[in-house]
């Protein structure tokens, strides 16, 4: 069967365990080489990934890119303003058509059901680069960066500040397979998906959520945020207004537990969810978040490739 990765839940907990191991041996074993070096044993030669932006993108972009030419193969990336996509041919037809073309599949879009049509249509892998739903790619980097920093996840108090966006839904999908807790701290009218949080609980995760950020925040291992403006939201005014008590300072740091790590998934916008000092203090790993996108996402590709 086809191995698509949607949302963590479509590899499960054992999965995403086998391929976090996965990155953190690839990672080593490459220390201090040219990174666009291929991995001794280039395990996706000969294979291509085709992707799909329907939106902007740094990270995600280039972080397949080099995680495909890393592990032998290749890719091509695709605006859909330039594609006939754009101009509108079908999703399922789209997905035939590229599935014929190319061994994988990433889209990244906004409606998730889009996300959805393409895989249901493919006979190839389909990856999911960021949806206004989920951000699984994301979270997979920031779980190897968490380990990474000699954080185990089960038992992990999470904080989350601000919006209760996609990045946030896949933390939270996270907690239930992984078994760690998140504490969520955001403003009255920005909840997350609700379906996520109960799905958590059921796995056996604690989700809490707290309207006061210091609450939130209090004696947590890993504190999370990202921008208070998702790409596509509007309103931009009224919820840089409603979050702004939400904001990642040196004052809320300190109320989390010491040695506690701060993660962004970046685009950082200093002065809004995050202070200077805090993304360039020394609790922050966003940069090394930023880098494990590759090593991440070369352990997802392996994954829907079947050799993990
Ligand atoms: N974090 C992330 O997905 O960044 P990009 O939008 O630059 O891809
Ligand atoms: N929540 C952000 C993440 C960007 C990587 C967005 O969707 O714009």
């Amino acid at each position: 069967m086809t191995r698509h990765f949607l949302n963590l839940i479509d590899a499960g907990g054992d999965a995403v365990a086998a391929m976090l191991n996965d990155a953190l041996t690839r990672k080593a074993a490459r220390a201090g080489w040219t990174k666009g070096r291929a991995d001794a044993d280039a395990p996706l030669a000969g294979h291509v990934l085709a992707m799909i932006f329907e939106k902007n993108s740094t990270r995600t972009r280039v972080s397949f890119d080099m995680a495909m030419r890393q592990l032998g193969g290749s890719a091509i990336v695709m605006e859909t303003g330039s594609m006939q996509l754009g101009r509108g041919e079908t999703i399922a037809d789209t997905a035939r058509v590229l599935s014929r073309m190319a061994d994988a599949i990433m889209l990244r879009t906004d409606d998730h059901a889009k996300l959805e049509e393409l895989a249901e249509h493919a006979s190839v892998p389909v990856l999911n680069g960021l949806t206004d739903q989920s951000h699984p790619c994301q979270i997979m980097a920031d779980l190897l960066t968490v380990i990474e920093h000699g954080k185990a996840l089960p038992g992990l108090e999470v904080a989350w500040l601000g919006d209760g966006n996609n990045v946030l839904n896949s933390i939270v999908e996270a907690a239930g397979l992984l078994k760690f807790n998140v504490r969520i701290g955001v403003p009255e009218g920005y909840d997350s998906d609700e379906g996520f949080i109960e799905r958590a609980r059921a796995g056996g995760a604690s989700i809490a959520v707290y309207r006061e950020p210091d609450q939130a925040v209090a004696g947590a291992d890993v504190v999370v945020t990202d921008t208070w403006v998702s790409m596509g939201q509007t309103g931009a005014e009224a919820r840089i207004a409603a979050m702004a008590p939400f904001q990642v300072n040196e004052k809320l740091m300190a109320a989390a537990a010491p040695g506690a790590l701060f993660l962004h998934c970046l685009p950082a916008h200093r002065g809004e969810e995050v202070t200077d000092g805090v993304i360039e203090g020394a609790q922050s790993v966003v940069w090394d978040e930023a880098e494990n996108r590759i090593h991440a996402q070369k352990s997802v590709l392996r994954w829907a490739f079947g050799q993990l």
